[in-house]
């Protein structure tokens, strides 16, 4: 059994996105970053920290725009407009979950295809359906450079999805599509999960319940990725990070897995980095 280093890859992501951020700054492109938060979501809050840390350290320009939670959705439109007419900036990001009085698609939408680095907007997620070059969600785009790193081609393997969400299910079901896997995508209304899952040379999880994946719904040697990042308040795990797999039991049935944390995690923010590095090449072009 194999560890997948997610924390080790994201570092040399890192390092390889800073010194082509270096080489673009010779040619009078210095990579700008705008992340915009709405509210005061703890999580939220320390995600766009940490955002804001790594593109400081890789060279990129970061801005940071907050709003407070009672902020009208014309507001955040016409800063989203703004931050689309600014040269310095490449990429847009807002930070979701958005307020509930915010409509997320006309956000999403108001975004311009060419800075999405989130890749959410709907002309994106288009050209990645149809296997067109675009900017890809960075989650499912770090699944598959994890993959990429250790030798794994998922073409012709049985691949399981669980979870359906626009941000990993769905993009990850399309990108592992793309590279011509078998897909089957298993949601909350899947009559029997363990049929499917057990049955997976590829398995990727991202439900958001704490070890929801026991060994039985395993497959001998399989390949798991664990999307799921939470924070227990109970029990054995209380304070630390879990993922949807329990790892601890599973970890000896497969040929590759993924820890939490140091597996995934750290892989989005390094592909919002290249996502952002790809944003500013494209507006040289
Ligand atoms: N909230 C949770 N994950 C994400 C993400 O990948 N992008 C944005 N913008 N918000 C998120």
């Amino acid at each position: 059994m194999t560890i997948l280093d997610g924390k080790a890859l994201s570092n040399k992501v890192k390092e390889e996105i800073k010194l082509e951020t270096q080489e673009l700054k010779k040619e009078g492109i210095v990579p700008g970053l705008a992340v915009i938060l709405v509210g005061n979501d703890p999580a939220s809050q320390t995600y766009v920290a940490s955002k804001e840390k790594s593109c400081i350290a890789a060279g990129i320009f970061s801005e940071k725009i907050t709003m407070n939670e009672d902020a009208t959705e014309e507001r955040l439109l016409d800063r989203i407009k703004k931050l689309n007419e600014d040269d310095s900036i490449h990429g847009i990001l807002v930070q979701l979950p958005l307020p509930k009085h915010i409509n997320t698609n006309k956000v999403l939408e108001t975004i311009d295809p060419k800075k999405d680095v989130d890749g959410f907007h709907v002309f994106n997620v288009g050209q990645l359906v149809t296997g067109k070059q675009s900017l890809v969600p960075c989650t499912p785009l770090g699944v598959m450079r994890i993959l990429e790193e250790y030798g794994i081609n998922p073409i012709g393997m049985d691949a399981c999805v669980v979870g359906v969400s626009n941000i990993v299910g769905k993009p990850m079901m399309n990108l592992l599509l793309n590279a011509r896997a078998t897909v089957t995508v298993c949601h909350s209304k899947t009559k029997d999960l363990k049929a499917h899952t057990s049955k997976a040379d590829l398995l990727v999880v991202g439900v958001g319940i704490p070890h929801m994946i026991k060994p039985d719904m395993v497959k001998e040697g399989a390949i798991v990725i664990d999307v799921g990042i939470n924070r227990m308040t109970w029990g054995k795990y209380e304070g630390k990070l879990v993922g949807d797999v329990d790892f601890e039991t599973v970890a000896d049935k497969c040929s590759y897995i993924t820890p939490v944390p140091g597996g995934v995690g750290p892989m989005t923010i390094a592909m919002l980095l290249k996502n952002t590095l790809t944003a500013a090449k494209m507006s040289m072009k």
